[in-house]
């Protein structure tokens, strides 16, 4: 048998916030950051608060730059480095291999939940009534009342405005998905549920690389552990 194929390439990755407010200070965050996620892996950063694991996190999705090093995501036939895309080809990277659920949904102001999830799917490239399907599925399993799917989520609790932002997540089939603490503002229900829905992307084939402090969600997602002080840059 073949070794799955590595999807995500994270290569001598350094960074450091330039505090333009205190005179362009220099804060070395990460440095020489080295890992890869093959399809069917969910790999966790480890590592105390502040040592780095949202920056690395939104460096692989591109929101942050790097100061050295290279991020490269299978695209088919083709590798992608994040570190050097363009902003056009980063779009098209979105929506088509690489999702992101943050740590908290960035609500958009009258769109309902359902919506919200079904435009990922299609953004995607998935039908609409596939999209709608897969959402309202997503939505049941996760436990948000019906009655609030076609409500704007502004007004949600941030459990529920999670699980919104996980659905949408979720609902399509991209091979690389990145977690900050998805599992974070959840009940113990809806933590079952969310290892369940990452069983089923490894499954699949889908690399994962997730922050997760939970040890139980942890124990029962990762295969391995990539802990972040390794490469702490601190001086
Ligand atoms: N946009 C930013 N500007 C300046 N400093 C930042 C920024 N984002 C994160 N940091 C700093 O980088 C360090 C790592 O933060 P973070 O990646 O959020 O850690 P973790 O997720 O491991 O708790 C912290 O010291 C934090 O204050
Ligand atoms: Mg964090």
């Amino acid at each position: 048998m073949t070794p799955p194929a590595t999807l995500l390439n994270v290569d001598r990755v350094g960074k450091s916030f330039t505090m333009h407010l205190q005179g362009g200070a220099l804060l070395p965050v990460v440095q020489d950051v080295s890992f890869d996620v093959a399809a069917g892996e969910c790999v966790v950063l480890g590592g105390p608060s502040g040592a780095g694991k949202s920056s690395l996190l939104k460096i692989v999705y591109g929101n942050y730059r790097c100061d050295s090093g290279s991020v490269m995501v299978r695209d088919g036939e083709d590798t992608i480095d994040v570190a050097a895309a363009s902003p056009r080809r980063m779009i098209r990277l979105r929506r088509t291999r690489l999702a992101y659920v943050s740590q908290f949904l960035r609500v958009i102001p009258r769109v309902s939940a359902i919506d919200i999830v079904v435009q990922a799917a299609v953004e995607f490239g998935l039908p609409e009534d596939e999209g709608r399907r897969r959402a309202r599925d997503l939505l049941t399993r996760l436990n948000v009342p019906e009655q609030l799917w076609s409500l704007a989520p502004a007004t949600f609790s941030g459990g529920e405005q999670q699980r919104i932002n996980i659905a949408r997540g979720f609902v399509a089939d991209h091979d690389v998905l990145l977690l900050d603490e998805p599992t974070a503002s959840l009940d113990a229900v809806n933590r079952a549920a969310v290892v369940d829905l990452i069983l089923t992307k490894k499954r699949r084939g889908t690399a994962l690389l997730g922050i997760f402090h939970d040890e139980d969600v942890r124990d029962r997602v990762a295969d391995r552990v990539v802990d972040v002080t390794r490469f702490s840059a601190a001086a």
